[in-house]
């Protein structure tokens, strides 16, 4: 099943205009990268900018969670459902409609259209959302359906921005698969799979926490096609699926290897990076120094290291775009006009930091083989500084063997660099990068980096 088609044509059949996948960079000066279905409309979303017509959209938007505040890169490999990049479906209603019909169509997708057994599902409501409350029964018993605070139950782009109560769709994967303390809706297990998320939009938060009623109430969904292929494919890890085994069973290919789910987070990492590192190379972002260019060389080198622990050398992940293409280039045609250019980029990229990684690498070891229980900061900074491993990198590195690092001293000497660049740096005369994510990735990483 072409979820994403399905998709796409079903919210078209209720009057949806359906809406290309806008960029990964946004026209926006407070984030990295598009998070979510509804960036692009932020601003109809408040009004700054007309209602279109028809005020109700659809739209399979790519998105990228790393660096930043909204940053998943550092779980990637390690959980069932974490990407660095995603497709978020989502249908949009700026003040057209509003809770009864958002829930009645999601409801008629997912039985109707995905057929998913109605009792495997369950919904959230925010606790005081009455009315969702209500709606909900016409659909599903109200022992079926849950209340939550803020903490589960709102939603909001960033910091500033549109934001409301929420409504999400849960799936039961079974409890015969699944049995520990956090397996219950609401707990932090795998058994009860979000799968969709209803927004009712109905405020916009200023910086002062403000928040000022929107012009009119609005609904913004966001359904991950990567979890919900999954569930339809029966697979319990978004790996497993038809979206990510082929890119999975190419790496196993290079690296001479047989994939095996238990002790494959470095093949599930790989797989997992290839498709953020495509489509930000094709979208005409450029492995950098600073900023987003600076988050996708991160997540080209936390992906080589991974390589490397695969026993692979040489540089390999340039060999894997052709596959991302071929699954991919259907929905998304620039793919194929740039492929060339990608592979191209991303080779030359793997041969600089294999220059150096061999070298990082014996150091990590070296100090590695004298840590007790919290690893130098000196040489992570070392590290960092010398070697090009990014601190998540070095961390992530100790996280398979059950250490920390000391951030502490890594911070305190990434601040002396920071005070000597300072000395001599006047701030970067861009507002952008003042705010928002930058903000961030520059308390993170000093100006030097931004
Ligand atoms: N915008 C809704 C979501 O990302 O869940």
């Amino acid at each position: 099943m072409d979820i994403r088609k399905e998709y796409l044509e079903f919210f078209k059949s209720k009057g949806h205009e359906v809406i290309a996948s806008s960029a990964l960079v946004p026209d926006d000066a407070t984030l990295l990268f598009t998070n979510a279905g509804m960036v692009p409309f932020k601003s109809i979303f408040t009004g700054d900018v007309p209602r279109p017509t028809p005020p109700i959209r659809t739209s399979c938007q790519t998105c990228i969670r790393a660096g930043g505040k909204h940053n998943d890169l550092d779980n990637v490999g390690y959980t069932a459902r974490h990407h660095t990049f995603f497709e978020m479906l989502g249908n949009f209603s700026f003040g057209e409609y509003f809770k009864t019909e958002a829930i009645a169509y999601a409801w008629e997708f997912v039985t109707e259209v995905l057929k998913l057994p109605k009792d495997r599902l369950y919904v959230t409501v925010h606790e005081n959302d009455d009315e969702a409350y209500e709606i909900w029964q016409k659909y599903i018993q109200k022992e079926r359906i849950y209340k939550f605070g803020d903490k589960d139950n709102f939603w909001a782009m960033g910091d500033t921005g549109p934001c409301g109560p929420c409504s999400e769709i849960f799936y039961d994967q079974g409890a015969e698969h699944f049995n520990s303390d956090e397996d219950y809706m609401g707990g932090d297990g795998d058994r009860f799979l979000e799968i969709w998320n209803l927004v009712f939009m109905q405020f916009e938060r200023s910086s002062d926490g403000t928040m000022t009623p929107l012009p009119k109430p609005s609904i913004d969904t966001g359904m991950g096609l990567e979890r919900v292929t999954a569930i339809k494919e029966g697979k319990f890890s978004n790996y497993d699926s038809s979206l990510f085994m082929p890119l999975i069973n190419e790496v196993a290919k290079i690296a001479n290897l047989t994939y095996e789910y238990e002790s494959g987070a470095s093949f599930r990492v790989i797989s997992d990076h290839i498709r953020s590192v495509v489509f930000l190379l094709a979208q005409g972002v450029n492995f950098d120094k600073e900023g987003r260019g600076y988050v996708l060389r991160r997540i080209l080198r936390r992906a080589l290291r991974h390589g490397y622990l695969l026993g692979i050398k040489e540089p390999f992940m340039y060999k894997l775009v052709d596959k991302v293409v071929e699954l991919m280039g259907g929905h998304y045609e620039y793919l194929n006009e740039k492929k060339e250019y990608v592979k191209e980029l991303i080779k030359l990229e793997e041969e600089r930091f294999l220059a150096t990684i061999a070298a990082g690498l014996d150091l990590f070891n070296e100090e590695l083989a004298k840590t007790k229980d919290i690893f130098s900061g000196e040489i992570a900074f070392k590290l960092y500084d010398t070697y090009g491993f990014p601190l998540d990198l070095t961390a992530d590195m100790l996280r398979e063997k059950g250490l920390n690092v000391d951030a502490a001293k890594f911070d305190a000497l990434m601040n002396e660099q920071k005070a000597r660049a300072k000395a001599s740096w006047k701030g970067s005369g861009d507002a952008a990068k003042e705010s928002g994510d930058f903000k961030v990735l520059l308390e993170k990483f000093g100006e030097n980096e931004f």
